[in-house]
């Protein structure tokens, strides 16, 4: 029996945090984030459902209504929270998808759970749709889900959206389940990617690993069991925050005054260089952190009068390459405050903590530059917060060519984090860059962000999908 949701979104996660207190009463606030933000209108105008998962573990909790959507949980034991989450989504998936910066690992266990657990979403949103629904799915978590939903719910129209980069060929055939994954994708009326190279990854490995017709950004996927010929379209739909609230945050006062204090707090420095990220192998933490202690090294910058504050905010903290990465995070860290601090004046300020928006928004405005110095990353939404926050156009945002984000704010100062040398220069010209050119360039940046902001993001997406079942329809 269809649902009743006209749109349904189906995501790893809920939008929502849920708690439940020692009498079994069932709380949430809402996640933060953009997604959330850009989805919540559409989601209320149009009876929306949002299908994922709490994020704890053996958590049952029957769907129910909040922000005007409707939730639906899917349920996750703790043995599918290690073996398709922190496993094949996280072990497996993310490390291939993101340029093999860490060994990624193949286990069948972890494959039969990442299976098992995409039919259970599939279920869950072939019950929520209502009839010729349109349903959105997010990300690499859940792959198999179009292919498995249009099985179910033929009537429905699909349309999936990768957050994180999609591997070379050479790269994706690593993996022993390839064409399970391929099939399950291109079981969408429309797939979603951050750039045109991950667009043309994709277009490639089905070229090369199955036997569908490619022609431009459209494959014919042949009629396989009981459902007619038909097409997916493949776009390139680059993600953006919400400009509009980010900006009138920064410009609060709160935020200003707090910003103030910030660098107070730090003795005032000249010059704050800031990074701030997830704890993450894909971030280039441990390259950054090398860049500022060569300058130190090198003597061309002094400590404390150029300082620099590293937020690396805890993220899956039970996947053993994360625990390593903090350790040798950490160790850099104590090296290089151990060699260049003061009493009481340390050139690097680690943060191993998350932070309110509020905080964040201070901390952007407090910078003088930021460095985002990913070695892949799908868009980094960081370095458009940065850009968002900078009301006083004064600061400058140096940013990996290894991002998303790379493609949309080309008046960064781009750089390539595995050439120390090259990154030692660019960071070296942010920070004596003059204040005229600070201005041009901060001004352009923020022309672009305020104009591709997520909202603009969701509405492309949902329109081609409409063509795309309107296309359907005909
Ligand atoms: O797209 C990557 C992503 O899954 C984001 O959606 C999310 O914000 C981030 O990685 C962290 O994910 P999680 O904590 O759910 O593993």
């Amino acid at each position: 029996m269809p649902g009743k949701a006209d749109v349904v979104v189906v995501a790893n996660r809920l939008p929502v945090d849920i708690s439940v207190d020692a009498k079994g009463k069932l709380s949430w606030d809402r996640a933060p984030g953009g997604l959330v933000t850009a989805l919540a209108p559409v989601m209320r105008a149009r009876k929306g459902a949002w299908v994922g998962w709490s994020g704890k573990p053996d958590l049952d909790v029957d769907a129910f209504d909040a922000d005007g959507m409707h939730l639906v949980p899917v349920e996750l034991s703790a043995t599918e929270v290690e073996d398709y989450y922190e496993g094949f989504s996280n072990g497996t998936l993310w490390p291939l998808y993101h340029d093999v910066i860490v060994n990624p690992e193949f286990h069948r266990a972890w494959w039969n759970a990442y299976d098992a657990v995409n039919r259970r979403f599939a279920e869950a949103a072939a019950n929520a749709a209502a009839k010729g629904a349109t349903v959105w799915v997010h990300d690499y978590q859940l792959q198999l889900v179009p292919a498995l939903l249009r099985k179910l719910r033929p009537d429905v129209t699909i349309g999936w959206f990768n957050h994180i980069p999609f591997p070379p060929v050479e790269i994706f055939s690593q993996l022993p389940w390839r064409e399970r994954v391929l099939d399950g994708l291109l079981g969408a009326d429309l797939l979603g990617f951050q750039r045109s190279w991950d667009a043309e990854n994709f277009l490639r490995s089905v070229r090369r690993l199955t036997s569908e017709k490619v022609r431009g950004s459209r494959v014919t996927v042949e009629a396989r069991s009981k459902l007619p010929a038909r097409e997916t379209k493949v776009g390139v739909y680059p993600i953006s925050i919400d400009t509009q609230s980010f900006q009138e945050l920064a410009a609060s006062e709160e935020v200003g005054k707090r910003a103030l204090e910030i660098r107070a707090e730090l003795g005032n420095p000249d010059v704050l260089l800031l990074g701030v990220d997830r704890l993450d192998y894909t971030k280039g933490i441990r390259h950054r952190l090398k860049i500022f202690g060569e300058l130190l090294r090198d003597g061309l910058v002094k400590a404390p009068e150029v300082c620099m504050v590293q937020v690396a905010s805890p993220s899956r903290e039970r996947v053993e390459q994360y625990k390593t990465l903090r350790d040798e995070v950490e160790v850099t860290v104590g090296r290089i405050n151990g060699d260049y601090s003061a009493l009481g004046r340390a050139p690097v300020h680690y943060l191993h903590q998350t932070f309110p928006m509020e905080e964040m928004a201070a901390l952007y405005r407090a910078a003088d530059v930021m460095l985002v110095t990913s070695l892949r990353d799908g868009m980094n939404l960081v370095a458009k917060e940065f850009v968002a926050a900078q009301v006083d156009l004064d600061g400058v945002l140096v940013l990996s060519e290894f991002t998303g984000a790379a493609d949309d704010l080309p008046q960064a100062l781009v750089m390539n984090p595995h050439d120390i040398e090259g990154a030692k220069r660019v960071v070296m010209r942010a920070i004596e860059m003059p204040k005229a050119e600070k201005r041009r360039r901060m001004r352009a940046l923020r022309r672009r962000v305020a104009r591709d902001d997520v909202a603009a993001w969701a509405d492309r997406f949902f329109d081609d999908l409409a063509a795309a079942k309107k296309e359907h329809r005909d």
